[in-house]
């Protein structure tokens, strides 16, 4: 059976819905305002998410021009590398502490540009250009709660999310997943990696590691140190 949703995240729909034009600011003050918590959405958990998917990912509503998931992080559960495909507006609800990189993303390179997790209370704004990774670094689950939304599209908001796969020397667009070593069936399109330096891979293997620890996948670990020993070599 369908899970109700919860009054709280009722109230944000019917609020987001009442607005024609919707920016970061707006949703963040609609949701700041609904004062959600973890144990409002236990129903919607997916800690029991397959070794496939790298964290769990449950839509929550979708009509089209915005959508809500929320997203159960188990120690080690980590993202890809990766932007938000058709976002306008958005933002994410943190229930717990969770990992993150901001990056900058050009064409040909992407860099670092900040290193500050996230804490429990927090609600970060997000955008299609918005590249990034999160994860659960620490011994305890916790959950994300996350809107995307589109002032211009009807349907599929967070298609063409490219995903960047340093472990597979790849970048792939998804619907909006960003699953770490993504079943070939999310995946819309793919192309050779771009150019990423040295301190950006390395930081991203040792943030993804204990995912790929976790599932026993030693092929990838074992890709992934002979990348590390090529990289330091030249
Ligand atoms: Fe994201």
């Amino acid at each position: 059976m369908r899970p109700t949703l919860p009054n709280k995240v009722s109230k944000v729909i019917n609020e987001l819905n009442s607005h024609k034009l919707i920016d970061n600011a707006l949703v963040t003050d609609i949701v700041s305002l609904a004062n959600l918590n973890a144990s409002n959405l236990d129903e919607f958990n997916s800690f029991n998410h397959s070794a496939f998917e790298s964290y769990g990912r449950k839509l929550i509503y979708d009509n089209g021009n915005f959508k809500i998931l929320l997203m159960s992080w188990r120690s080690g559960d980590f993202t890809a590398i990766h932007n938000h495909g058709y976002t306008e507006w958005g933002c994410v609800c943190f229930f717990g502490e969770a990992t993150h990189r901001l990056y900058n993303a050009t064409a040909d390179e992407l860099t670092i540009l900040q290193k500050q997790n996230f804490n429990e209370g927090q609600i970060a704004s997000v955008c299609g250009d918005l590249t990034h990774i999160m994860g659960n670094s620490s011994s305890k689950s916790f959950t994300t709660l996350h809107i995307y939304g589109s002032n211009t599209r009807q349907k599929d908001v967070s298609k063409d999310a490219l995903v960047y796969m340093p472990e597979f020397n790849k970048a792939v667009t998804t619907m909006g997943s960003a699953y770490l070593n993504m079943n070939k069936q999310l995946i819309l399109s793919e192309k050779p990696l771009a150019k990423i330096p040295n301190d950006v891979v390395l930081d991203y293997f040792s943030l993804v590691k204990p995912f790929y620890e976790r599932i026993g996948q030693i092929s990838i670990l074992q890709k992934m140190e002979k990348t590390i020993e090529n990289r330091s070599v030249n």
